[in-house]
């Protein structure tokens, strides 16, 4: 993929993961806009980077998509990266349903709205690209997170129908699978849990955009990933040891 001079949209890129791939992208010769609904997150990044360009917009709701799919038609990357992340048991009983349909509604419904919306525009490309961020839990669930888990694991399925069905056209789809980084998301959690920086997450992903590696599996998501396919009932296993009854991403 060619990392510069595009025109990329970032959801979610007020903090985090999104706020890193923000300062890249723009540090690589790209225009860059990011979407988030606080207003005051995007003034305090608008403060410290006045070339990005912000939006104010609740991705959950339908119109804001249609309405960024029309503001931005010159977008050529659309980064699919806002999230939020619930722990609930269904053994004691769920006390907030709308959290978790808020939840499947950020993570992946608007992700795949967002992506029929802006792939008309993007097909009319000669270099496009989509990249979704997923998560290792979507690789192997966390059991505290039942339906984050399985909002990151419809999204590894997504990228890779989507994937196939854009083959031949210019837009490339990515799927960027972090482990534990250090962002506000996970700002509770254990401080003894190891966490990757997210520009350290940025480097590596920026890596693979370059050479195309459609996959993105930094640190201990490859370890993930093996584990996956060698051995599943282990890795099960581990991540239920590891972080039931603790407050991880
Ligand atoms: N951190 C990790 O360990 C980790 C690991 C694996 C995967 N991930 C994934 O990486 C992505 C980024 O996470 P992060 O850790 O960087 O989280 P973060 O720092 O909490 O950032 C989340 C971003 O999403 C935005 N957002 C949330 N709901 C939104 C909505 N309805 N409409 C528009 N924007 C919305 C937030 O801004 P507003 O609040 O202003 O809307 C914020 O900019 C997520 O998809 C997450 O699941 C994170």
């Amino acid at each position: 993929m060619n990392t510069k001079q595009n025109v990329v949209l970032i959801t979610g890129g007020s903090s985090g993961i999104g706020l890193a791939f923000a300062k890249k992208f723009s540090s690589e010769e790209n225009k860059v806009i990011i979407v988030s609904r606080s207003e005051q997150k995007l003034a305090s990044v608008k403060a410290q980077f006045p070339q990005i360009i912000t939006e104010a917009a609740d991705i959950t709701e339908e119109y804001s998509i249609a309405n960024l799919a029309a503001k931005y038609k010159d977008v050529n990357i659309l980064v699919n990266n806002a999230g939020v992340h619930h722990e609930c048991s269904f053994r004691n009983g769920i006390e907030d349903f709308s959290l978790l349909r808020n939840e499947i509604a950020t993570n992946f419904v608007a992700p795949v709205m967002l992506a029929e919306k802006f792939i008309p525009e993007l097909l009319a490309k000669k270099n496009a690209a989509i990249i979704n961020i997923s998560s290792y839990f979507g690789i192997s669930p966390k059991p505290s997170a039942p339906v984050y888990s399985a909002t990151k694991a419809a999204m590894r399925s997504f990228s890779k129908s989507l994937r196939m069905q854009l083959r031949g056209t210019s837009i490339k789809v990515f799927d960027i699978v972090p482990p534990i980084v250090e962002t506000p998301l996970t700002a509770q959690i254990n401080p003894n849990v190891l966490k990757m920086k997210p520009e350290e997450l940025i480097e590596i992903a920026w890596k693979s955009l370059i050479k195309d590696k459609y996959d993105v599996y930094p640190g201990l998501s490859k370890l993930f990933y093996v584990l996956s396919r060698v051995h599943p009932r282990y890795l099960e296993n581990k991540v239920m040891k590891t972080t039931l009854n603790e407050k991880n991403p």
